[in-house]
């Protein structure tokens, strides 16, 4: 692994501290030179990354990439694609961009086993998915399978679910795919409460193969099959997991069984057998499209300057934004309605990521690192929490999503363009809003140009000014398709990988979700049994007792 040190002993750190010391010039100025706004923009596979509302100076994107090439971050980025065993806290390398590898490319940076492994499992999990399609799938009475359920959780749902969202086709599916995740019973019942049980078959998703969210769900799924009459649950069931063995141990069939390896991260998993809901979805064609776009970002991500590099920019700005103006939080904000499941799609890979507080020698992290990441759909958003954006005390960092073009839907209104433009002002409005705001003299002025007395301008002022300066970025898609969708995702992918060589911190482990599962475990027996588990604490067994004085309805 290259040497990288504490991104604070760098000499950039440093000079980027002090350019954040001194008065930045406002965004109202720099938004009045056309020739930086140019500047300030990158394109590829289908993206542009428009950063010229960002409260960047000359010199400080030029000491952002100097942090870049001080930590040795190119560097970094080739370790990861010549498969080097990154991971270190697992052992293992992370490869998820052998997942989207083309066929007939023999010159990946990646062992040559590796691809053809992938192109082997991929082979398998999209001829199933065909057959899915086709309706060669049938149930116990010889009837075509119409109904899918994919059941998983974290990365083994939130991949599939927001891509199926997506890239949803506009025409009737052949098969209708749908998932479960939360191991409320509330949440399977109310899927299965609209299903047939004799045209309904299952995925049961999970890189371990040990979830047990999953796997209550999974077992309830069946007893709901055989409580319908089905004898040989195992044939409407498909398991998805590096781990088979476990999958046949708990009776699943291997030829119902698809693969995936331990260098695939969970939150890294959507390109492999994991991506199987998808391929039913949208069908062979248009799966390797959404992995073409993502490989294109690959190639993009090592071969370009750092300078005009889209993950690399990402990073930097992101970074900026969270070490030194002060912003924790990361809101990506969605013009397009297909990507609405895409910021908690991101909040798991950046999140389960860069969570980390110590650096790989195990010494703390003495800066920032990971943001919160949220969001959802701008125009809902705008109605609902943009106010604290405009008027709040939080500094917030945004994205904001949207789309160039959108194809005509088969029965749209003849509004449809109206439909996209309206999106496109307010995504523009929004940004434009936010960094130049309005200031009191701007704002006393319409008053009293709205007739207003002098004493209600003065009183009514304050409230309705804004302050503005709030930076963003602008990503647009050319339009949502398989291709860039598959390039966006693969974006986010690696600037979170940025990010981590930056700060120096593991991406690709999450040992802090371990701990309260392991709890949990113990708690449930107590449940159970109503015996405390040794050495509790005072408050979670006045919870328990209070729990068991009442029976389950
Ligand atoms: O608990 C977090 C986590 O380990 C995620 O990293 C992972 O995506 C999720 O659980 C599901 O794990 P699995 O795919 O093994 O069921």
């Amino acid at each position: 692994m290259p040497h990288a040190s504490q991104p604070q002993a760098t000499p950039a750190w440093q000079g980027l501290a002090l350019s954040a010391a001194q008065p930045l010039p406002p965004l109202r100025e720099l938004l009045q030179d056309s020739a930086r706004t140019l500047a300030l923009r990158a394109q590829a596979c289908g993206l542009t990354l428009d950063f010229s509302r960002q409260r960047l100076t000359p010199l400080v994107l030029q000491q952002l990439l100097d942090l870049a090439r001080q930590q040795g971050l190119a560097d970094q980025r080739d370790a990861l694609f010549a498969g080097e065993r990154i991971n270190r806290t697992e052992d293992r390398a992370v490869l998820h961009m052998a997942l989207r590898a083309p066929a007939g490319c023999h010159t990946h940076p990646w062992p040559a086993d590796i691809t053809e492994q992938v192109l082997a499992e991929r082979e398998r999990m999209l001829a199933l998915a065909e057959r899915i399609r086709q309706g060669h799938w049938l149930g116990p009475r010889r009837q075509p399978i119409t109904d899918l359920v994919a059941i998983g959780i974290g990365g083994s749902d939130l991949g599939p679910r927001m891509a199926v969202h997506a890239l949803q086709q506009d025409t009737a599916p052949a098969v209708r795919v749908h998932f479960v995740s939360n191991p409320d019973a509330t949440a399977l019942h109310d899927v299965l409460a609209t299903l047939d049980p004799l045209r309904t078959g299952f995925v049961v998703a999970s890189k371990t193969f040990t979830t047990q969210e999953t796997l209550l769900n999974a077992e309830s799924a069946r007893h709901w099959l055989q409580a319908a009459g089905v004898s040989d649950w195992a044939r409407q069931f498909i398991a998805i997991t590096t781990a088979p063995d476990k999958a046949t141990a708990l009776g699943f069939a291997p030829e119902h069984t698809l693969r995936f390896w331990d260098w695939v991260g969970g939150r890294y998993s959507l390109w492999s057998s994991i991506g199987l809901p998808l391929a039913v979805a949208v069908g062979r064609e248009q799966f390797e499209a959404f992995l073409a776009g993502a490989h294109a970002l690959d190639t993009h991500f090592r071969t370009a300057p750092l300078a005009q590099n889209l993950p690399v920019l990402m990073a930097l700005l992101g970074l900026w934004q969270r070490n030194f103006l002060n912003a924790p939080t990361q809101l990506v904000t969605s013009y397009s309605a297909r990507l609405g499941l895409l910021p908690a799609y991101l909040q798991q890979m950046d999140m389960e990521s860069n969570g980390k507080r110590v650096h790989p020698d195990g010494q703390p992290v003495r800066v920032a690192t990971g943001p919160i990441v949220w969001g959802g759909l701008g125009i809902d958003g705008q109605h609902a929490y943009y106010q604290l954006l405009h008027q709040g005390t939080h500094r917030v960092a945004i994205d904001f999503i949207g789309v160039r073009q959108q194809a005509s839907l088969p029965d749209a209104p003849p509004a449809h363009a109206a439909h996209l433009r309206f999106n496109q002002a307010n995504l523009l409005a929004q940004a434009q809003a936010l960094a130049l705001g309005r200031d009191a003299q701007a704002t006393a002025a319409s008053l009293r140009a709205a007739g207003l007395s002098e004493a209600e301008v003065q009183r009514l002022t304050p409230h309705r000014s804004f302050d503005g300066n709030v930076s963003s970025n602008v990503l647009w898609l050319d339009a949502l398709t398989p291709f860039t969708l598959g390039a966006l995702v693969a974006l986010y992918e690696h600037k979170v990988f940025c990010q981590a060589a930056l700060w120096q911190v593991h991406a690709f482990d999450q040992w802090g979700v371990e701990l309260g599962k392991v709890v949990a475990q113990g708690l449930q027996h107590s449940l159970h049994t109503g015996e405390l588990p040794a050495g509790v604490d005072s408050a979670t067994a006045a919870s328990l007792r209070f729990l068991r004085e009442v029976p389950p309805l």
